[in-house]
């Protein structure tokens, strides 16, 4: 089994301080900082700017969220321009997707269309380091990077993504709005159960996996309600590392083989077209074979479970049928809609054409504990409709 991270990874608070970059042992004298107008407005980046006075920093920003494929186009013109020694990326998902390409594509001998895919990638590129601003994708610890190519979600997956430093610092999330941390918190904990339950899971995922699901499912509502809770904050930081760690490797399954076409026709937020899905897939996901994973999820959650007689059958479907119901209320807390049409005229919705694309999704369907249908994909999109 092989495990890929990050090289470095500092997290906790205050983890972001005089030290950080002196302990990176990374050029730091000509530097990239990719960011997005957001960040810019909120101020963040004078945490990281503060600490690298000595540096030359050139700033681009311009990202928009769940970004295209054009957006990265534009962002490796503007690394090919500069001689830069180090990216330095400060954002949420959609800004580290952006950077981990782009510092491979700016150095790349082929084109970046063909690096869409699976190993596809020919080179280490620019010196990255990711300091995530939600809690959130993970991306700051995973090796793909996620882009709107036509009505789809289309990645590039390889391990020369992966940062040289990521830096998990909880302080970086106090600005996040509160629809940004639910979307966002509700995508790790997502992370965290596909994984879990993925086909390729393993000791060291299950363990990431697990912790990941109970900090985050005992933080979500505290982080979303006060914003200003730092105990609620690092937690959920946490959580979502650990969660990114976790299915970087083992890999994420139905939910987001379904949210893909949802997100890319209709421009959802990737937490968002999770949340819509998460309870319909979770129904055929909980099998025979999966009930004692689905009621380590209960546990982590702290919820009640026959922890002293786990061959009862019954007794564990019951727990997973409370897992799922309890699921749908901590989305219904934080406020995220619970249907498609909620968010899109209901004329507008194409369960057909999601339904193709989504059984297209095969990198990740194949993880899936239960293998979906073209029926299942398609009751799954009427009953979320
Ligand atoms: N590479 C991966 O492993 C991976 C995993 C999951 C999702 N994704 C991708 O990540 C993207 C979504 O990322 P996201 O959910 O982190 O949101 P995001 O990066 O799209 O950010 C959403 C909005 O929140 C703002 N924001 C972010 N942090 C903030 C802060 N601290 N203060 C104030 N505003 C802040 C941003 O400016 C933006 O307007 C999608 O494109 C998705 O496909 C990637
Ligand atoms: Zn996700």
């Amino acid at each position: 089994m092989i495990f890929n991270s990050p090289q470095q990874i500092m997290h906790g608070l205050g983890c972001l301080n005089e030290n950080t970059f002196k302990l990176s042992k990374l050029n730091l004298n000509r530097v990239l900082i990719i960011t997005d107008s957001n960040i810019l407005k909120v101020g963040i980046i004078a945490k990281v700017t503060d600490l690298l006075l000595d540096s030359d920093i050139t700033i681009f920003s311009d990202i928009p969220p769940e970004p295209a494929l054009e957006d990265l186009v534009a962002c490796v013109d503007v690394i090919k321009k500069g001689n830069f020694d180090c990216i330095v990326a400060i954002g949420g998902g959609s800004v580290l997707d952006v950077a981990k390409a782009g510092r491979v594509c700016a150095k790349s001998n082929k084109t970046i269309e063909e690096l869409f895919g699976e190993n596809l990638v020919d080179n280490a590129g620019i010196p990255l380091i990711a300091i995530p601003t939600t809690a959130g994708t993970g991306s700051e610890c995973t090796a793909i990077s996620i882009f709107s190519v036509g009505d789809m979600k289309k990645g590039i997956v390889s391990k020369y993504l992966l940062p040289e430093l990521s830096i998990v610092s909880p302080e970086m999330t106090l600005s996040c709005p509160p629809n940004i941390t639910a979307a966002s918190g509700v995508d790790a904990l997502v992370h965290a159960i596909e994984s879990y339950t993925s086909n390729n899971a393993t000791p060291m995922t299950d363990a990431l996996a697990i912790k990941a699901v109970s900090l985050i499912a005992n933080s979500i509502v505290k982080a979303y309600t006060y914003p200003d809770d730092l105990a609620a904050r690092e937690s959920m930081a946490t959580g979502s590392m650990l969660a990114g760690l976790s299915f970087g490797n083992a890999g994420v399954g139905a939910v987001h083989a379904l949210a893909y076409p949802l997100g890319g026709k209709y421009h959802l937020p990737h937490g968002v077209s999770n949340a819509l899905l998460l309870p319909f897939v979770l129904k055929y996901n909980i099998t025979l074979s999966t009930l004692v994973k689905f009621t380590d999820i209960a546990e982590a959650m702290g919820l009640e479970t026959p922890a002293d007689d786990m061959s009862d059958k019954g007794k564990l479907h019951h727990v997973s049928e409370t897992l799922i119901s309890h699921l749908h209320g901590l989305c219904r807390a934080v406020n995220i809609p619970e249907k498609i049409s909620d968010l899109v005229p209901l004329e507008d919705i194409d369960v057909e054409y999601m339904t193709t694309e989504a059984m297209k999704v095969e990198r990740l369907l194949r993880n899936n504990p239960y293998k979906m249908t073209h029926d299942d994909v398609r009751s799954i999109y009427l009953a979320t409709v």
